[in-house]
């Protein structure tokens, strides 16, 4: 497997269009609310939002795109919402793997998937295989996943890997291989739709210095050219990784020289 850079160790290159971006899809129910309908119609509408990203995303060169399905914390919501969800889940992917191979776009999943029925994991495992070759866009969907299960996961498999460890050789470099996302390079933009400015127990490791963008809009509204506004927001942003504007511009001086 490649090994990524940590931006806490050293400065990730840095590009107009993001390589990682990963999304919070928040605001279905209220959409739906809005237009008196159940919730769940929110989620099945959320759908056609997430073909028009994966496609966007593919077309401008983003090499991966990280999508919040379902939160380690939405199992506490009612169960005929959760049960919504599943059977969402189980069809989407059923209907999705297809298409999905035919444009070049890998499927992975990460999250605690041990939780789910039997008929989902089999789904999984089927649709991340019909897709391992593809390399145009790699789609990662979080499903049970919380940022600190995978923080904790990845420290239990890291201890097992190196059972006689000494405090003081744990390092990130040591840990990050363990983490979900080893395969991918952190997020550089992250967006959340919906109005909510928080994080929710997404990628807490891997959102160190990652550019945060939130937009009112709703998930199931949002659209490719929301996503370019996001984009041209993202290229606007100043991405120091902790050294000041003047180290950036007389770096950008001598690479230019
Ligand atoms: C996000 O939309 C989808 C999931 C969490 C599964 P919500 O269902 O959270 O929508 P709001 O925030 O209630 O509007
Ligand atoms: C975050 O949305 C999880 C997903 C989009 C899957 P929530 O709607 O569950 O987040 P909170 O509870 O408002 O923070
Ligand atoms: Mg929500």
């Amino acid at each position: 497997m490649v090994r990524h850079t940590s931006s806490t160790i050293e400065i990730p290159e840095v590009r107009a269009v993001p390589r990682h971006v990963a999304i919070i899809m928040d605001g279905n129910g209220r959409w739906a609310s809005k237009r008196h309908m159940p919730r769940v119609a929110g989620h099945s509408e959320g759908l056609g939002a997430v073909r028009k990203v994966v496609e966007e995303c593919r077309r401008q060169g983003v090499e991966f795109l990280t999508v919040f399905a379902f939160s380690s914390e939405n199992w506490r919501r009612p169960p005929e919402e959760v049960g919504f969800l599943m059977k969402l889940f189980l069809k989407s992917l059923r209907g999705e793997v297809g298409r999905l191979a035919e444009n070049g776009i890998q499927l992975r999943l990460i999250g605690d998937l041990s939780q789910f029925d039997q008929s989902i994991q089999e789904m999984i495992a089927y649709s991340e295989e019909k897709t391992a070759h593809c390399k145009d866009l790699t789609l990662t969907i979080a499903a049970n996943y919380g940022g600190r299960w995978d923080i904790l996961q990845a420290t239990r498999e890291m201890l097992r890997a190196n059972p006689n460890i000494e405090a003081d050789a744990v390092s990130e470099d040591l840990l990050q291989p363990y983490l979900s996302m080893a395969y991918a390079p952190e997020p550089d933009l992250f967006i959340r739709t919906g109005g909510e400015q928080r994080v929710s127990n997404f990628l807490l490791w891997q959102l160190a210095y990652t550019e945060l963008y939130f937009t009112d809009t709703l998930w199931p509204d949002f659209t490719a050219s929301d996503l370019q506004v996001a984009f041209d927001w993202f290229s606007q942003r100043e991405r120091r990784f902790g050294r000041t504007s003047a180290q950036l511009a007389s770096e950008t001086l001598s690479a230019s020289a």
